[in-house]
Formats: C-alpha cells, structure tokens, sequence
C-alpha cells in the first residue's frame, strides 16, 4: 500500500526541520519565528536606512532618554538570516548608553547568535552598521532636533 499524501507532507517537513535545525541554533531559530521589535518607531530620535553590498536593505530606528537607548526596532527586505542578526542587534542595544551601543559588533551579534553560516555572516556586519548609523544620526540631530525636517527619508 503506497503511502498517504500527507504522511509524505510529514516526512517531508520533518526532514527540512532537521537539516534547519543542523545549519541554525535553538537562537538563530527563536528570533526568526519570533523577531524582535519588527516595525518603525514613530518620532525615533535617530534612524538609518543602510544597503548592504549584497543588496539588501535595512532600517533600524532609536528611541533615546538620558543617554540610554530605551526603545530599538528594525524593517528589511532581507532574508531570513538578516532578518535574524537585525533582531539581535535592536535586542542588544536596548537598554544600553549610546556609547556602548555604539560599540557592539558584528561578532557580537554573531556570539549572541550562537553563529551563523559563513556565508550569512555579512547579515551581521549590515546589522551593526545600520545601527551605528542610526545612532549617528541621533548624536547628529540630538543637539539640533529641526535637522530632523530636513532629513530626505
Ligand atoms: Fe544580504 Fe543578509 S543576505 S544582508
């Protein structure tokens, strides 16, 4: 007797976890089900739109007070790997001074992540860029808020 379509669908699909689950950690797998503060922020006190060499997007946006990144969020029209190291950046950078925001890594993010193919590593790197870009741009504007009007986004 042959096999029923969706017996075949379950092996199929349990195949592909497994394989998943040999390429990605128990983390990298948690913030692609689950990412971290998708979305804009509105009125963000800094904010960056960085293109990466292989042509992905990335935005993340910062809510700041007294110093401290209180509030992060990131968008992309990347794949599944950016969408995860976009993830553990704006995680990473909630909570901290500017400063040591603007020191995180893309070995950080890689470390956090419990690593990443080596070809999904530059995720990473656009990641910490676009971070450093959107605080910046915060430090940018921070003493001159109306800088914020003429920005072209
Ligand atoms: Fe381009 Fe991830 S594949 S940033």
């Amino acid at each position: 007797m042959t096999k029923g379509i969706d017996a075949f669908v379950q092996e199929l699909q349990a195949e592909i976890t497994e394989q998943v689950r040999e390429q990605y950690s128990e983390t990298v797998l948690d913030h692609w089900m689950h990412p971290r503060n998708f979305g804009p922020l509105d009125k963000a006190d800094g904010h960056a739109r960085v293109t990466g060499p292989c042509g992905d997007t990335m935005e993340i946006f910062v809510k700041v007070e007294d110093d401290r990144i209180v509030q992060a969020s990131f968008l992309t029209d990347g794949c599944m790997t950016t969408i995860v190291a976009a993830s553990m950046m704006v995680e990473l950078a909630t909570d901290k001074r500017v400063s040591q925001a603007m020191a995180l890594t893309q070995a950080d993010i890689l470390a956090a992540l419990g690593g990443l193919p080596a070809e999904s590593e530059h995720c990473a790197l656009l990641a910490a860029n676009t971070l450093h870009s959107a605080l910046e741009d915060h430090l940018d504007t921070s003493g001159a808020p109306w800088k914020r009007l003429y920005r072209s986004e």
